[in-house]
């Protein structure tokens, strides 16, 4: 059985935010030059926002896609690509974030609670596509062929993220929570470590500053994603 500073360590669940992919060059939302800085959440990323203007919407997520070619994964995400690999499926690894960094950094299993910025869902039809390149509301679905069907595969503001279910089970029998480089004031995402402490979990933050559910966490690593996430997985692997 692994430990972590001699506490027992059998089913983990990771939560990552923005943060963890910062190091790599992608803005995260909420810091000074977050990305909810230059641009209004009501305006781009509600259901309401692309109703209203999806052209303006299909551009945000198009410049955001085409960012994804010039970044690349850090050492935090290949470090919980080992953890992965050391502990199988006992390791839940859960991002809100919408970029494929952890998958490049060789994560097997994630689990994209707001959607991915590489899938296009279709009204007409309801299939997730892969996609790369640019969209507009001319694109048509590849699946049905139906023309202006498609949106961004993204959860918006108002919507109820993915795989809640399952995210819940894994929660009740996690006895460690590590959440990293995330702002805790979006929910359901930020209630996570409650339910991690009912489950009698053992709860790690790893933020570069104090996060607003800071007072949920036993423990605290205040410093960047890559030197504290590849130390926590080497403190984990060591033991
Ligand atoms: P935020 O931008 O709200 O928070 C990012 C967090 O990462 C902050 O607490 C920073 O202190 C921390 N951080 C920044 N750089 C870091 C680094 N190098 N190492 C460690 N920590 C660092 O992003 P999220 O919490 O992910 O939803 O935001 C949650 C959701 O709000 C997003 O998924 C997005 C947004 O609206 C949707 O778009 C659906």
């Amino acid at each position: 059985m692994k430990n972590l500073n001699g506490f027992p360590v059998n089913r983990i669940v990771i939560l990552t935010g923005a943060g963890v992919s910062a190091e790599s060059g992608l803005a995260t939302f909420r810091d000074s030059d977050g990305l909810w800085e230059k641009h209004d959440p009501m305006q781009i990323a509600t259901p309401e926002a692309f109703a209203r203007d999806p052209e303006l919407v299909y551009r945000f997520y198009n410049a955001r896609r085409r960012q994804l070619r010039d970044v690349v994964p850090n050492d935090a995400h290949r470090a919980l690509a080992q953890l992965q690999a050391a502990f199988g499926a006992d390791v839940f690894l859960i991002t809100q974030n919408v970029d494929d960094l952890h998958e490049r950094g060789g994560s097997k299993q994630v689990c994209h609670m707001h959607g991915e910025l590489n899938s296009m869902l279709c009204r007409a039809c309801c299939q997730a596509q892969a996609v790369s390149g640019d969209y507009d509301g001319r694109s048509r679905c590849p699946e049905c062929g139906e023309q202006g069907t498609l949106r961004p595969d993204i959860v918006w503001f108002g919507e109820v993220p993915y795989h809640m279910e399952t995210i819940f089970q894994r929660l009740r029998r996690c006895d460690l929570f590590v959440a990293i480089g995330t702002s805790g004031v979006v929910y359901p995402a930020a209630g996570f470590v409650q339910e991690a402490l009912a489950a009698g979990a053992r709860t790690v933050e790893i933020n570069k500053e104090v996060s607003e559910v800071a007072g949920f966490f036993h423990e605290q690593r205040c410093g960047t994603a890559t030197r504290e996430v590849a130390a926590l997985v080497a403190e984990l692997l060591d033991n």
